[in-house]
């Protein structure tokens, strides 16, 4: 099929919203050819260097050669498994895992997508507790998961007190928000340790520990959301050892998939786990922890955390730091200040008509860079992080062009929101 047929049948049979405000903002890009940083346009004419990875998914590149070999091999021998008896695979892997994790956290439930193993992190958080509520970060991301549960039997949702009603939002490193809201009927908290699509808000010094010490306090489960934020991408391999502290369970996705091969994991310790001793078919998922997606994502993990790996993180968020502080001192109006920690960084801009314009101009300059779409101020810049010297380097001097066009944009951007409402919606919920 060409491209022109392929945009036709997708706008008929998968998403007419989608294929029009692409056509409407000119960027009717339909992936082709990838291949580490890179994308390609189906028909040749256009690449894209990723500064987005898709929140981490890409986090080794695109199609990354050990990661294709290892299910090319684990193919030879597996297949998804069997959801049911006991595996090796998710044996090996739970135990990769979780012993990089810190404190007691010993058990790996696998799922395939992240919304999925956040749904199991707070039901089992009701169910443990025997409470109700559950507090998160007023703009913070989870997945679009959860009512699967809802409408299924009472039976799968009783036991662990599921209770809709109950979610109550404060704001991201305000402690005292945080202490107000907590009250004995708190199950958990859910905190990404960087929240992304609030725009790579960083933790303030002491916010963290203040957290554990406050959900410790009332009897409340702490749980990290590390889709986004672990895997390296802050230049330690899990985000909240930054901040030094244990979470009582963490949620991995995304990157763990290798970019190949979709897998998630609720990693607890005990007795969080209690509930399956006592009935452990009560929460089943058919492909979570496939055996193919277990060789991936073993593979990933031990790429991840080697020692030079994050030390290279470490080096290439100087370099990109360098380049970023050079370019912001040509347009200090526009681009008005940098979120980072390795290579999670934000790009702050004048206002919220700066993200979508720099994610057209950047478009213009071969750079693919999305908005955070619950602040659309800030532009998300999460290159695969692999990402080399020369990379950095080509997509500086693409960036430099892309802010000073953005600039222009905004102002016609602005013009256009007014009469179209529209430009709110580029992104997408992970952006
Ligand atoms: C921080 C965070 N948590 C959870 C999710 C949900 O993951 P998934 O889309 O795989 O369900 C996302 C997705 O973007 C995310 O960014």
């Amino acid at each position: 099929m060409d491209k022109q047929s392929v945009i036709k049948s997708f706008e008929t049979h998968v998403s007419a919203g989608k294929a029009a405000f692409f056509k409407k903002y000119g960027m009717d890009f339909v992936m082709g050819r990838r291949d580490g940083a890179w994308i390609y346009d189906m028909d040749g004419s256009k690449r894209l260097f990723n500064c987005h990875s898709n929140g981490g998914v890409f986090n080794l590149g695109h199609r990354n050669q050990e990661i294709i070999d290892t299910l090319k091999s684990a193919l030879d021998e597996l297949d998804i498994g069997n959801h049911h008896f006991m595996s090796q695979e998710r044996t090996a892997l739970a135990e990769q895992i979780t012993d990089t994790m810190p404190g007691d956290l010993n058990i790996c439930i696998f799922g395939v997508g992240g919304g999925e193993a956040v749904d199991l992190a707070l039901k089992l958080a009701c169910g443990h507790t025997g409470r109700s509520k559950i507090i998160s970060a007023t703009g913070g991301f989870h997945g679009h998961t959860g009512l699967a549960l809802t409408v299924g039997d009472a039976q799968y949702r009783e036991p662990f007190g599921i209770n809709t009603s109950n979610m109550i939002q404060v704001p991201f490193n305000d402690a005292g928000a945080l202490a107000q809201a907590l009250d004995p009927e708190v199950a958990a908290l859910i905190l990404e340790t960087v929240p992304s699509t609030l725009g790579m808000v960083m933790p303030v010094e002491g916010y963290l520990q203040k957290v554990r010490e406050l959900c410790d306090n009332n009897g409340t489960l702490l749980i990290m959301d590390e889709v986004q934020s672990g895997l390296g991408r802050t230049g330690k391999l899990w985000a909240f050892e930054h901040a030094g502290i244990t979470p009582d369970m963490v949620i991995l996705g995304k990157g763990l998939s290798g970019g190949i091969y979709p897998i998630a994991a609720t990693v607890i310790r005990e007795p969080l786990d209690a509930i399956f001793k006592r009935d452990p078919f009560i929460h089943i998922s058919t492909y979570g922890g496939s055996e193919l997606g277990c060789r991936v994502a073993k593979k990933v993990l031990q790429i991840s955390s080697e020692a030079d790996f994050l030390v290279r993180i470490q080096e290439a968020g100087r370099k990109v730091r360098a380049g970023l502080d050079s370019i912001q001192k040509k347009y200090p109006k526009f681009f008005t200040g940098i979120r980072q920690t390795g290579l999670m960084i934000g790009l702050e801009l004048r206002d919220e008509y700066g993200g979508p314009a720099l994610t057209k101009a950047a478009y213009d300059q071969d750079l693919l860079m999305i908005y955070a779409n619950n602040d659309t101020s800030v532009s998300q810049f999460l290159p695969p992080l692999t990402i080399t010297d020369e990379e950095i380097n080509l997509v500086m001097e693409k960036l430099d062009r892309a802010m000073n066009a953005a600039r222009k944009l905004r102002t016609a951007l602005i013009a256009k929101e007014k009469s179209s409402g529209i430009l709110k919606r580029l992104s997408g919920n992970d952006a």
